[in-house]
């Protein structure tokens, strides 16, 4: 099973693929079913748009909104996650005096999107330490920086510089005791965790299926609760559905559908993707996943004799997050690819450099230890 699984990833000779997190690549039994559409699209697009694309649309977010505990009506879709924050944020309304509230570990585009709609001014930061003890801790600490003029809090459930599982269980719902409205941005959470968006309580959730999922790039959507849909419009305006007269009545979905000509293939491939986890098992999936990303931390901590953070190691995911000595953090993600074929992430966080493995089905263990033996040959 693993050897056939394996083969549904093709990389490039001499490549080891330890990213998943950043940009995931689809197994070739989603990509083939993608291909097919677009086959079908380019060959009579006349037919494929106005011919059954949008009820084929609408069966893919139903599938994705059962799977993830919630209803259709609650889904957009988009390109990423990067667009639906972009959504949330020019959509948000918000008094000259009052604020978002953002954890220090928020992916940098994030900063930058609410920057640019709402002001820099408006836009806080809460520091989340690397040694917090606990999940009640971390949330009382986060609550701690909330005001009476925090309308909104922005946290990742698993953040990216630093791969951090933040309990945002908890964290919805302290704030839904105290009114305040919470989005989380979740690309890493899809696929990771068995999701139920409506019992979470976010009022907003961000997220791309080419992540973890492995839907094709460009597969994203963004959840809202319903008293918070008719707040988010798309950004570039069109026709919403394609023959808007014939409605009946306004629907936050139907705004979404028809936003001027594109690919809508990886999203309509969603489906096969999560049957294509489905088949292998989801639980299966996980334990595969974290088991392995737990071996990678090991293994580079006691190449590098350096202590992971508790933050990280308390909630394992299937990203290792392993401390590097400082130093520059390009040169190294540079050199472990020209050097070693191996494509993985480093990044930096307030002046630290860490190391980020992520672990899917097409790694096993002795790819990480080649990985330990880069590093140790770097260090
Ligand atoms: C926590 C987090 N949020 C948002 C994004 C943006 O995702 P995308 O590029 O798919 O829009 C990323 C990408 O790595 C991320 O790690």
């Amino acid at each position: 099973m693993r050897e056939s699984i394996q083969s549904e990833w093709r990389f490039p000779p001499g490549v080891t693929y330890l990213n998943h997190g950043s940009f995931g690549p689809a197994p070739q039994s989603v990509e083939s079913v993608r291909l097919d559409l677009l086959g079908e699209l380019n060959r009579q697009p006349m037919d494929f748009f106005v011919g059954g694309f949008e009820e084929r649309l609408a069966m893919a977010r139903r599938r994705l909104a059962h799977w993830l505990g919630s209803a259709a009506e609650n889904f957009v879709f988009v390109e990423n996650a990067t667009y639906a924050m972009n959504l949330v944020a020019t959509g948000f309304r918000i008094e000259p005096d009052e604020h978002v509230l953002l954890t220090d570990h928020e992916y940098g585009a994030v900063h930058r999107i609410w920057s640019r709609w709402i002001g820099e001014e408006r836009v806080r930061t809460a520091a989340v330490r690397l040694d917090v003890e606990s999940d009640e801790q971390l949330v009382d600490e986060l609550f701690g920086e909330v005001r009476e003029q925090t309308k909104l809090l922005v946290v990742s459930h698993i953040t990216s510089a630093t791969a951090a599982v933040l309990p945002v269980e908890q964290i919805c719902r302290r704030a839904q005791q105290q009114g305040l409205a919470v989005c989380v941005d979740g690309p890493h959470g899809v696929a990771q965790f068995d999701l139920n968006l409506d019992r979470l309580g976010c009022d907003y959730y961000t997220a791309s299926c080419h992540k973890w999922l492995s839907a094709p790039f460009g597969s994203g959507f963004l959840y809202a609760r319903p008293n918070r849909q008719s707040q988010v419009l798309p950004i570039a305006q069109s026709w919403g559905r394609l023959y808007p007269e014939l409605l009946s009545e306004w629907n936050w979905d139907d705004e979404f559908v028809w936003t001027g000509t594109r690919d809508p293939t990886p999203l309509l491939t969603i489906p096969a993707a999560i049957d294509f986890l489905a088949q292998f098992g989801f639980a299966e999936f996980r334990e595969q996943c974290v088991g392995l990303a737990q071996y990678a931390q090991r293994r580079i901590d006691s190449v590098t004799g350096l202590t992971p953070p508790r933050l990280v190691v308390n909630r394992p995911s299937m990203m290792a997050l392993c401390p590097l000595p400082p130093g520059d953090q390009l040169s190294f993600q540079r050199a472990l690819r020209q050097r070693f074929g191996i494509a993985a992430l480093v990044t930096s966080w307030n002046g630290l450099r860490f190391l980020r493995v992520s672990c899917h089905l097409y790694n096993d263990q002795q790819q990480i230890d080649r990985l330990a033996d880069a590093v140790r040959q770097l260090l």
